[in-house]
């Protein structure tokens, strides 16, 4: 099976845990696009979503899904996204589409976090996969060599020749060379550092379930209770 197939078995198992009559917090990425294409089959069931970027709007509106400004909207049942990296706690590195802010602010708002991947994604440690980290640019040197005493190297993620810039205006690093052995730990610090606006490692919302897609099929990964979320 390949990649985009194992992606396209995920997205469709995850329409399992979309509450019929409710708002449905929504990814980013090429694995939730697939969700995206299933929810269209469902559409008629579901009250709208919250959506996790500018992308997975246009999406969502394009199969007439109503988006919900987060402001609007209490608590959401599940939020359903991919992830670069999880480990078997449900730790995850997430930002590798530049989203990592708002899909941090769903994830909050969402009771259940359904993570869907292909197997690929599921480590032992996090860190192998460049952490991307959001922040104010004025501050882009000082955190790049704040990693740098951390033993990592910060690149600043670029796009047509000029840094990338978010769905919020700002810049992404991304940063190699970091064994990240404490999710929660290795969070908590980065983010209270100034002008980081968001850590792309998701310990504090981490899933509650993952969904891997693997040649056997889909093999869920129970990550409740593995591992304390804060
Ligand atoms: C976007 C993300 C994505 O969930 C992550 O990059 C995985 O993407 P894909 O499903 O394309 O492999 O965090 O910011």
């Amino acid at each position: 099976m390949t990649q985009d197939e194992l992606k396209g078995l995920v997205g469709q198992a995850a329409l399992q845990y979309v509450v019929p009559g409710e708002i449905v917090g929504v990814g980013t990425g090429s694995t939730v696009n697939k969700f995206i294409e299933a929810l269209a089959t469902m559409k008629d069931r579901v009250r709208g979503a919250v959506s996790s970027s500018v992308a997975s709007t246009e999406r969502l509106r394009a199969i007439g899904i109503r988006v919900f400004d987060a402001n609007d909207v209490d608590e959401l049942a599940v939020y359903i996204d991919g992830a670069d990296e999880i480990d078997a706690q449900g730790h995850m590195i997430k930002g590798g589409g530049a989203a990592l802010t708002r899909e941090k602010i769903v994830a909050a708002q969402s009771r259940r976090f359904v993570c869907i991947a292909d197997e690929s994604k599921l480590v032992k440690v996090l860190g192998a996969f460049p952490v991307p980290v959001e922040v104010i640019p004025m501050a882009t040197a000082r955190i790049a060599r704040q990693f740098a005493a951390m033993g990592g190297k910060a690149q600043v993620r670029m796009k047509d020749g000029a840094p990338l810039v978010t769905d919020n205006g700002q810049h992404i690093l991304d940063v190699s060379g970091l064994q990240i052995a404490q999710p929660l730990a290795f969070e908590s610090e980065v983010n209270q550092w100034p002008g980081v606006v968001t850590v792309g490692v998701f310990a504090h919302q981490k899933a509650s379930v993952c969904l891997l897609g693997t040649a056997s099929g889909v093999r869920t990964l129970d990550c409740q209770g593995a591992g304390a979320a804060a």
